[in-house]
């Protein structure tokens, strides 16, 4: 039976470095109110003229140099994003461009915060299946330039941070690998977590009446969000390990979505898994949505809180809403 094996991690983020204290001065909020409530203290925005496509040309560079391998050995990309360069196409073609790799497929993968583990659930499909012998899976994102940075956008505002985080898949034996991954939505909930506009509703997508009303910005109910991931993320994780009849005891760490530190910290609490199992890099990055599980496995690789033979679980849970899990054998 052949198994999608991750060979290889590598992220990058902007340089540039805003904390709390930045936002201070942009807005009416305060570096206590985000920290208590977020648990974020800075997070990267790129400079102007940096598209998503960019960031990931670099993470996934990094990937390929750790997994041994060049541009020439992908296969197939697929590509986690909400905030590609243009409206359409979406980055994977300009991200096979950039690589210089001949003319090989992309999918865009476009689910908000779960999309990475969406993105690894299809790259694993096809590595089963026998398509593709070698994927690279990317989440990046650049959500800095679409908030609003006025007081009337922060409680968006605080929350998002920029960058990039890239795997390669590869075909292998049953020995490791991705061993499952479960997949959920529920389109009740779109308004709870969306930006609207642009729109194909109404002719030339984006009217100055829907700027002047700042339709373009996204908008959440903050509650509802919280109160679906803190129950959504606990059962999916779950049911992945039970669909490989594995248990939460022997799991090395579960790499969740930085959402939210609390939602995180909850998490944990009702999983019964010491606050330690669930890794969490949200105080520097805030939340990536797409590009946060490839940056916090490839920092959780870096600091050797993660090796060879341990068993790891990605977890998501965002807008759509949209969640899942996956549980990998390193
Ligand atoms: N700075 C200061 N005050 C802020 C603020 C900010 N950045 N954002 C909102 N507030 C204010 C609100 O206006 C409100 O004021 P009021 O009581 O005078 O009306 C007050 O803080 C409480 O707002 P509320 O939205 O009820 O706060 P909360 O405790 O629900 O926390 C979130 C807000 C966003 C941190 C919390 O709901 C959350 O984490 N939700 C999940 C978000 C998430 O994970 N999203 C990503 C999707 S995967």
């Amino acid at each position: 039976m052949t198994r999608a094996h991750l060979t290889g991690m590598g992220f990058h983020v902007p340089e540039r470095v805003v904390r709390n204290a930045d936002l201070e001065k942009l807005m009416d909020t305060s570096d206590e109110w985000i920290v208590e409530r977020t648990g974020i203290r800075e997070r990267r925005f790129v400079q102007p003229g940096t598209g998503t496509t960019d960031l990931a040309l670099e993470a996934a560079r990094r990937a390929l140099d750790d997994a041994g391998r060049t541009p020439r050995d992908v296969e197939f990309i697929v590509f986690a994003t909400i905030t590609r360069d243009q409206m359409f196409p979406g980055c994977g073609t300009m991200l096979q461009q950039a690589l210089g790799i001949g003319t090989i497929g992309a999918l865009e993968v476009h689910n908000a915060c779960s999309g990475f583990v969406y993105a690894v659930a299809a790259a694993d499909a096809f590595i089963r299946a026998g398509s593709y012998r070698r994927i690279l899976v990317v989440g990046a994102e650049i959500q800095s330039t679409g908030l609003n940075m006025s007081t009337a956008g922060r409680d968006m505002a605080v929350l998002f941070g920029d960058g990039a985080g890239a795997v390669l898949l590869e075909a292998g034996d049953e020995s490791r690998g991705v061993l499952a991954s479960v997949l959920h939505g529920d389109g009740a909930h779109v308004e709870d977590l969306w930006a609207e506009a642009p729109t194909s509703k109404v002719m030339g997508r984006l009217t100055p009446e829907m700027l002047a009303e700042g339709r373009m910005y996204p908008r959440m109910n903050g509650r509802n969000v919280f109160k679906h991931a803190v129950t959504r993320f606990p059962e999916a994780i779950h049911e992945a390990l039970d669909a490989c009849g594995l248990r939460l005891e022997e799991v090395a760490l579960i790499v969740p979505h930085q959402a939210n530190a609390r939602i995180s910290e909850a998490v944990a609490e009702r999983l019964g898994v010491p606050s330690e199992k669930v890794f969490q890099n949200i105080e520097r990055y805030g939340n990536t949505t797409a590009a946060s599980i490839p940056i916090a496995l490839a920092e959780a690789k870096q600091q050797g809180r993660i090796r060879t033979g341990d068993l790891v679980v990605l977890a998501a849970f965002g807008a759509g809403f949209a969640w899942g899990a996956s549980v990998i054998r390193l």
